[in-house]
This record gives C-alpha cells, sequence and structure tokens, in this order.
C-alpha cells in the first residue's frame, strides 16, 4: 500500500503512516539527537536516563526572579534530553496527542512551546495543515527542530519564532499549546493572547499540569492557587470546549462567539 503522497517539495503522508512513524521511533528521534548534539549511542543514552533529573537540579528554586530566565539562560540542552526521554518513555501518551490533533489541525497551525517539535513536525507531514509556527523561547529547540524538518523533508512547511510576535500572523486556524501552560509567569494572559489570534472558526488544542509532583520533580511548574484560578476564569469566559473522544487530559476549544 502506498502511504507516501508527493507533491511539488512537500512530503506529505497520511495520519496512519504519521502515527506509525512516531511510534516506530519517533520521528528518528534518536538519531536525530546524536548528529545534532554529536554524541554516541552510549552517551545518549546515559544522557537520557539523567534527563529528568538533571532538569530538575538545574532550577534555581524560588531564586529565580524571572521564570522565561529558566528556559533562555538556565536549561541549554538539558531541556532536549528531558523531553526526548519522555516522548520516547511515553509514546503511547504523545501519540495519542498526535491522533487527537489529526482530528482538529488544518491550515495555519501555530504550536506555542512547540519543544522538540513532535506534534510540529506531524502537523507539517499532514496534507491538511498548510504552514507551521515552531513557536519557542528555547533557542537550544528552535534550531534541533529546524534540524530535524530538513532531516525529515518538511522543512518548506514550518518556520521557526522565538515569539508569536516574531510569526506576523494575525489569525491562526489552529493553535496547539501542549504541557506548556504550566511554564508560564501568567498561563492566564497566555490563553487571553490565543484568543485575540483566533477568528469563529479556529481551534485550539490545551493541556496543564501545575503541579510541582510528589517530590518536587518539576520545580518548574507554577501551582500558585491564585495564578490557576485566574487561569480557569479566563478560560471558562473565552473559550468554549468541544467535544473529542480521545480519552487523554488535553482538551479543545474554540472561542466564545
Ligand atoms: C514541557 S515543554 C513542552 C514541549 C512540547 N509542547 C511537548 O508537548 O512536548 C515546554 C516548552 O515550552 C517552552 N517555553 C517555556 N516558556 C515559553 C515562553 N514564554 N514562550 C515560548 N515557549 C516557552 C520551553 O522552551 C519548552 O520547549
Amino acid at each position: 500500500m502506498i502511504f507516501v503522497l508527493e507533491t511539488k517539495s512537500k512530503k506529505l503522508k497520511n495520519n496512519s503512516f504519521i502515527l506509525k512513524e512516531f511510534l516506530d521511533n519517533a520521528f528518528n528521534l534518536k538519531s536525530h539527537l546524536m548528529e545534532f548534539l554529536s554524541i554516541s549511542e552510549c552517551d545518549l543514552d546515559g544522557f537520557l536516563a539523567n534527563a529528568k533529573t538533571n532538569l530538575a537540579n538545574s532550577h534555581p528554586g524560588d531564586n529565580l526572579s524571572d521564570v522565561a530566565d529558566f528556559y533562555t539562560e538556565i536549561v541549554g540542552d538539558r531541556h532536549l534530553a528531558d523531553l526526548a526521554a519522555w516522548h520516547i518513555t511515553s509514546k503511547d501518551y504523545i501519540a495519542d496527542t498526535l491522533k487527537l490533533q489529526q482530528r482538529f489541525s488544518r491550515d495555519l497551525v501555530l504550536d506555542f512551546g512547540g519543544g522538540i517539535g513532535t506534534h510540529a513536525l506531524a502537523n507539517a507531514m499532514s496534507s491538511r495543515v498548510e504552514h507551521v509556527f515552531f513557536v519557542d523561547i528555547n533557542e537550544t529547540n528552535r534550531k534541533f527542530v529546524e534540524y530535524r524538518a530538513k532531516e525529515l523533508g518538511v522543512e518548506k512547511k514550518l518556520t521557526f519564532c522565538k515569539t508569536i510576535k516574531d510569526t506576523k500572523i494575525s489569525k491562526f486556524d489552529t493553535i496547539v499549546c501542549l504541557d506548556v501552560l504550566e511554564h508560564l509567569a501568567n498561563p492566564d494572559s497566555q490563553i487571553e493572547i490565543f484568543n485575540e489570534i483566533m477568528d469563529c472558526n479556529s481551534i485550539a488544542l490545551f493541556n496543564w499540569y501545575f503541579y510541582k509532583g510528589d517530590n518536587n520533580e518539576y520545580p518548574f511548574h507554577i501551582d500558585d492557587s491564585q495564578i490557576v484560578e485566574r487561569f480557569f476564569k479566563t478560560l471558562q469566559s473565552k473559550f468554549l470546549e468541544v467535544f473529542h473522544p480521545i480519552l487523554i487530559t488535553t482538551r479543545v476549544y474554540k472561542k466564545f462567539k
């Protein structure tokens, strides 16, 4: 059976093939990491095995005055390793989030806080998606995903930016913001911004985990009750949930008309 549909310079694949490629090798994630970081397979395995602890240990705790500094100044390539280890060990969960975005993604997509690029790359492979704007505050992440996009032959469908403003797009058809809101000082302001760059047919995929973990494994997550309450008030006043049948915590929203 032929799954790959070639058009001019784009490599478009059908949804089952994209999911299979993710489940098989996370879109060649390990070989991309070895090449990008110039490390051997053996060193990579050690890097991935210690990733979660290394990232948690690099957090300066209450001494951090600006939350964003952690992602721009401190994490370096430690976040790549943490995210890669998570996407490899929790591949069934990540595959479910890919299935969800396949149900909704179309046309102009914003992937905010795109990390190692799994969702942005999968969207770029989809024939329903015209272009993906990958926004991430971390320069190493942007460079890594740009490298991956070239390796996977989808670079023409992706643009890499540090901020939403840099995309110069006023309205997106799809917004993907997965496992990012708990990393922001003001998640309520962020979803207000998303609301402004959606129109009445746009769809947003959000999830959140406002919890530092049973043993402070996620010291960089926001868990302040007032911030969380403000977030839910904004969410409930500006967005309407759209039902989907996939049993995961990610929720789908449209704007309140
Ligand atoms: C836990 S990762 C999630 C990555 C990806 N969305 C996923 O589901 O695997 C959080 C990401 O948000 C990015 N990030 C944190 N603060 C940000 C900000 N203010 N603007 C854009 N990206 C940000 C980090 O650099 C990191 O890549």
